[in-house]
């Protein structure tokens, strides 16, 4: 398999995080390993995980296995939101890191927002264990407009990503919006909407014009916006497959027709963890 070239990154509050990673949800054991160790061989510098996914073994083992080297690679975990409160979230930290096998991750999110635990002391913690070392970065998953704009009012240390569901058949306009306010990146999960992107005609119909497939068309959507994409895939062509988005550009009319696919309702996961009925 060829490898990909490398791949450009966003800025956001301090942070340089690779437009493309892999996610590893649902991937345990042998496969999730194996596809780690060859993602990194083929050219990916970013892997998302999650205390929650129960692969942090598997993906510390991949990434050892890749024979790349630590500094390279961009590695995200997630803090699953019972264990906010201050003390939990430092052990689940160092729990993280003892089964992934590093001394630190690049990026450590808040999974979900808890809203049994107060976010001053969540993020009070947050902040702690980034100053600690254990982590370089920090940031939020599944934040809705009005969480981000008090996560960013009571962290004292630069949040640089809010983690979200994004894709063309989701209208995530205003978290995004709210995200750029703030200096943070959009990090978009189910950026191919768990494969139905495949089976869109408006997708498969402009990739047809450039030689690409619909899901690279609907990735490349993503990262000409600069947000950054984690799909996740078990099999080894498609690792190629959802790499190669960084040699062709959307026109303007293409990345607007693409726009007119977006649904208020176009959701796929499950919001119920977050506590919240309302997104934004
Ligand atoms: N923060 C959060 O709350 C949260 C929530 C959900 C997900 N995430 C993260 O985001 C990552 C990605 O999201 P996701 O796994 O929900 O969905 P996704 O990446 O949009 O889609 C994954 C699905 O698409 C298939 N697929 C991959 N590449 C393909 C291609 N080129 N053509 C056709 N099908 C393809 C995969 O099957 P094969 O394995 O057969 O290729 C898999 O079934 C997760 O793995 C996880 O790391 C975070």
């Amino acid at each position: 398999m060829s490898t990909v070239g490398s791949i450009p990154g966003v800025t956001a509050n301090g942070a340089k995080i690779p437009l493309l990673g892999l996610g590893t949800w649902d991937l345990r054991g042998r496969t999730c390993a194996h596809i780690v160790e060859a993602a990194l061989r083929l050219g990916y510098r970013h892997i998302d995980t999650a205390e929650m996914y129960d692969n942090e073994r598997d993906v510390g083992e991949g990434l050892h296995a890749s024979g790349v080297k630590r500094a390279d690679v961009f590695v995200t975990t997630k803090v699953w939101p019972s264990h906010f409160a201050p003390r939990e979230l430092e052990r689940a930290v160092r729990e993280s890191l003892a089964r992934l096998r590093v001394r630190q991750v690049d990026l450590l999110l808040l999974h979900w927002p808890n809203p049994q635990i107060p976010l001053r002391d969540t993020l009070g913690a947050l902040c702690k264990v980034k100053r600690d070392g254990l982590t370089r970065h920090i940031g939020v998953s599944n934040f809705t407009v009005k969480l981000v704009a008090e996560a960013v009012q009571v962290a004292t240390e630069p949040l640089v990503c809010n983690q979200v569901e994004c894709h063309p058949f989701l209208d995530q306009s205003k978290v995004i919006a709210a995200c750029r306010k703030h200096g943070m990146a959009v990090v978009a999960y189910s950026p191919i909407a768990r494969g139905s992107a495949r089976n869109d005609k408006v997708l498969a119909r402009i990739g047809t014009a450039h030689g690409k497939s619909a899901p690279q068309v609907c990735l490349r959507f993503l990262v000409q916006q600069d947000i950054v994409v984690i799909p996740r895939t078990s099999k080894e062509q498609r690792l190629s497959e959802n790499a190669a988005i960084f040699d062709f550009s959307l026109s303007a009319g293409e990345m607007a027709e693409i726009a007119q696919l977006a649904r208020r309702d176009g959701r796929l996961v499950d919001w119920s963890y977050s506590g919240s009925a309302q997104w934004d």
